[in-house]
């Protein structure tokens, strides 16, 4: 049976460019592959997060994970840092992993740009720690959105870098994964860029939300003032609208406004509304368990404690047999 592996920067609420980009996934995947879901909170330190927002997001991002539905009976679901195995590998693939393309991948240039100088190491050598968290299990498909395309490729480049040097075969090379279709980008409300945890939230639709914040925020998104010609094509910002009305709205009701917009009669005041109201019926499930689950935190560790002990497990005897390869267990 193929393994799966994802995971989520405890760094803010699920939103639903995690949920549709990736966490979909988790829920579809654990029926058919041996899956592993965890809290990246190694990965959260790298932008310097205090620590009692740590711990309480990652124990939230715990909690949106059983709320969207996996299951921990089919699934292990654990804390990055509960499995120490993992950094261990980390510095081992470093040895792999080469300063130039560090240095070019694109969301450490972003950070560059913005930090210069003063910018961190672990910032730098981020896409090493993702491709530990992926082999650490030996996982063949890792299912994420768009923005994760090139981590995944560098965790490619090194896995292949480790099995040829070591001559051997062992690490499975692994794939970014979205149901065999193409890796998901979903918009901002803004209409500029993917939807992101960033923001003061004001243009993301958290699944924690409620209708009425559903509301403001789909009414605050951009528009223009409509279309002059029949079957224009759509600016960004109404594609985007479009876009999340696919996601979440019925086909005919999609369709509907896709007809209106093309004979110019669209009024976007009406279509709002109803992707407003679609929407929150979309994520009224999960707030609904989400509200119930941070009422049972002993529930919440357990689940915790579990999946670390069953992650443990499967780390331990990689970085056994790493070890093993790397020649370094001769005194054992
Ligand atoms: P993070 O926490 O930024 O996002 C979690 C997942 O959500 C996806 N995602 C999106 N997909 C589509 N549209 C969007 N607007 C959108 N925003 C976020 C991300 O692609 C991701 O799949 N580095 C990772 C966490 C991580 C990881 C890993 C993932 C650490 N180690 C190993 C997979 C495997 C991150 O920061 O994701």
């Amino acid at each position: 049976m193929e393994t799966v592996l994802s995971g989520v920067r405890p760094t803010g609420k699920l939103h639903l460019g995690n949920y549709l980009g990736a966490a979909i996934n988790f829920v579809k995947m654990q029926e058919n592959y041996k899956c592993f879901y965890f809290i990246a909170d190694y990965h959260a330190l790298t932008t310097h997060t205090k620590a009692a927002m740590l711990r309480d997001s990652s124990l939230n991002v715990l909690i949106e994970y059983l709320a969207i539905g996996v299951d921990p009976e089919k699934a292990t679901i654990y804390i990055q840092s509960h499995v120490p195995e993992i950094a261990e590998l980390y510095l081992f693939l470093n040895m792999f992993a080469y300063k130039g393309e560090l240095e070019k991948c694109v969301t450490f240039k972003e950070k560059a740009r913005k930090e210069g100088q003063t910018l961190n190491a672990g910032l730098l050598t981020y896409p090493v720690l993702m491709a530990a968290d992926i082999l650490i299990h030996k996982a063949h498909k890792v299912p994420v959105g768009d923005d994760q395309m090139q981590h995944l490729e560098m965790t490619r480049n090194f896995a292949q870098r480790f099995n040829h040097y070591y001559e051997t075969e062992y690490f499975p090379i692994p794939q970014a994964f979205n149901n065999g279709e193409e890796l998901l980008r979903v918009p901002s409300l803004d209409g500029m860029g993917k939807m992101s945890k960033s923001d003061d939230g004001k243009s993301a639709i958290f699944l924690v939300d409620d209708e009425v914040a559903i509301l403001k925020k789909i009414k605050a998104a951009k528009t223009d003032g409509g279309p002059s010609m029949p079957n224009q094509i759509k600016p960004i910002e109404i594609e985007n609208i479009f876009f999340l009305m696919k996601m979440v709205s019925d086909e005919s009701t999609y369709q509907f406004f896709d007809e209106a917009y093309n004979n110019c009669s669209i009024r976007y005041g009406d279509m709002k509304v109803q992707l407003a109201k679609d929407m929150n019926l979309y994520v009224k499930p999960f707030r609904e368990r989400i509200l119930e689950l941070q009422s049972d935190e002993a529930y919440v560790r357990k689940v915790a404690r579990n999946g670390a002990e069953k992650a443990r497990e499967s780390a331990q005897k990689t970085i056994k047999d790493v070890r093993d390869l790397i020649g370094l267990n001769s005194l054992h």
